[in-house]
C-alpha cells in the first residue's frame, strides 16, 4: 500500500507534468497567434480529474490573467456548473487554441474566430493535456472545441446530449454550446440555453462518474 511520502511524491510529479508543458506552451510559435497575445493561456485544474473541458479560445480577460474562463463566459460557465451540481475544482479546463485573437477596433480588442489551421497548430497541447490528465470524459464547448477534440467540424445540434465514442483514446466526448452563445443569446432563448447546457454538463459528468460510461 502507497505510503504517505509516495502519495506526496506522485501528486508533485503529476503537477510538475502539467506544469512543464505549460511551461513549454508559454513558447509556443506554432501559428502567428503568438505575436498579439499577451501569453499562451494553458489548462488549468487537477492531473486526473474526471472531466476535461474545452472552450475555444481564452478572452481579452484571461489574456491579460493567463488562466482560462475568468471572464464573463467563464463567470457564466461557473454559475452553469453550480446548477449541474457540478464543482470546478473537479475539472481541468482549456482552450483548444491557447492564445487569444483579436483585432484592435479603436482601444477595444474585438475577439475573432481562430481558423482551421491555428486549430490544428494548437491540437498538440490538447493532446499532450488529454495524455496527462487521462479524463474519462472530454466536454467540448462550442463548434471549435468539437472541431478540434473530434478532429473534423459537427453540427452542435446534431450531436448533442448523448456522449460520442469516436477517439483512439479510451475518453468519451459531449459536444455542447459554449457559454458565450448563452450570452449572446436573445432574452426570450437564453434560459433554455442555459438550462440544456447545465443538462449536458451533468450527462458528461455522469458519465465520466460511471465505470462503463459509454451511452451513445
Ligand atoms: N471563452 C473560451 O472559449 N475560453 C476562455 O478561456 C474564455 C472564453
Amino acid at each position: 500500500m502507497a505510503d504517505v511520502s509516495s502519495k506526496v511524491r506522485a501528486t508533485s510529479s503529476a503537477r510538475r507534468s502539467l506544469a512543464q508543458l505549460a511551461a513549454e506552451a508559454a513558447g509556443c510559435t506554432a501559428c502567428d497567434l503568438y505575436r498579439d497575445a499577451t501569453q499562451t493561456v494553458f489548462g488549468a485544474g487537477p492531473q486526473g480529474a474526471p472531466m476535461l473541458v474545452v472552450g475555444e479560445q481564452p478572452g481579452d480577460i484571461e489574456d491579460q490573467a493567463g488562466e482560462p474562463f475568468v471572464g464573463p463566459a467563464g463567470r457564466l460557465f461557473d454559475e452553469i456548473l453550480e446548477e449541474a451540481g457540478i464543482d470546478r475544482s473537479d475539472l481541468y479546463v482549456t482552450n483548444a487554441v491557447k492564445h487569444f485573437k483579436w483585432v484592435a477596433r479603436g482601444k477595444r480588442r474585438i475577439h475573432q474566430k481562430p481558423n482551421a489551421s491555428e486549430i490544428v497548430a494548437c491540437h498538440r497541447w490538447l493532446d499532450a493535456e488529454l495524455d496527462v490528465v487521462q479524463p474519462r470524459v472530454v466536454v467540448a464547448l462550442g463548434a471549435t472545441a468539437a472541431r478540434s477534440v473530434l478532429g473534423h467540424p459537427v453540427t452542435i445540434r446534431e450531436v448533442r446530449g448523448k456522449v460520442l465514442d469516436e477517439l483512439d483514446r479510451d475518453v468519451g466526448v459531449v459536444v455542447t454550446i459554449h457559454p458565450s452563445a448563452v450570452l449572446r443569446a436573445d432574452d426570450a432563448d437564453r434560459r433554455a440555453m442555459r438550462t440544456s447546457l447545465a443538462d449536458d454538463l451533468r450527462l458528461a459528468m455522469a458519465a465520466a462518474r460511471t465505470t462503463g460510461r459509454r451511452t451513445g
